[in-house]
């Protein structure tokens, strides 16, 4: 059950994720971009927050050991980077150094989804769907 919620809430947040920064990539010339891309990528980091909560619950649950194989590592890798990437993304409109900042928040960006994607792929793996 953990774990379904654990792919569930995961899916859902690499989507939000897609989007949101193919929202910064390609779609600059709407006004909105920056309002959307807000929106979907926090929607996004709070459902990887609540998928990898329920993936360390269900190792505490399962009595196994924590980060224990490349998914599971990868996965950590994304949480992180995408912390800095989010806290960069807001702190970004009021630092003074704003180009290194944003500069910053676009690699870490792009990082992060493809970690979440790499292991998005993995997990899928791991339970037989790919
Ligand atoms: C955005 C994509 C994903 C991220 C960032 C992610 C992250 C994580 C993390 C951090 C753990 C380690 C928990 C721990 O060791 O305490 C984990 C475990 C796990 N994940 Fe994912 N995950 C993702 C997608 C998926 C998907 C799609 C599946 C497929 C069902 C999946 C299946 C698993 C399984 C089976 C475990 C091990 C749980 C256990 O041993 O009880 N993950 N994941
Ligand atoms: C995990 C969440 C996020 C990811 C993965 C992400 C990713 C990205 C990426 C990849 C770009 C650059 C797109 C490109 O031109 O190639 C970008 C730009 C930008 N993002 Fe985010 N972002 C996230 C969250 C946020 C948040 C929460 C904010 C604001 C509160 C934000 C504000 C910005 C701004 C202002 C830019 C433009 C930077 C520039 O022009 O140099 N981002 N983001």
């Amino acid at each position: 059950m953990l774990i379904i919620l654990h792919l569930s809430f995961m899916i859902g947040a690499a989507l939000c994720l897609i989007i949101g920064v193919a929202m910064a990539m390609f779609w600059r010339s709407k006004n909105y971009w920056l309002k959307a891309h807000k929106t979907f990528n926090t929607t996004g980091f709070i459902m990887l927050i609540f998928g990898a909560s329920m993936a360390v619950a269900s190792v505490v649950t399962g009595g196994g050991e924590h980060f224990a194989g490349l998914h599971q590592q990868i996965g950590l890798a994304a949480l992180i980077f995408s912390c800095f990437t989010v806290f960069l993304g807001y702190y970004s409109f009021n630092a003074g150094n704003k180009k290194a900042v944003m500069t910053a928040h676009r690699w870490l960006g792009r990082l992060s989804l493809a970690c979440i994607l790499f292991a998005l792929i993995l997990g899928l793996i791991m339970i037989g769907i790919i």
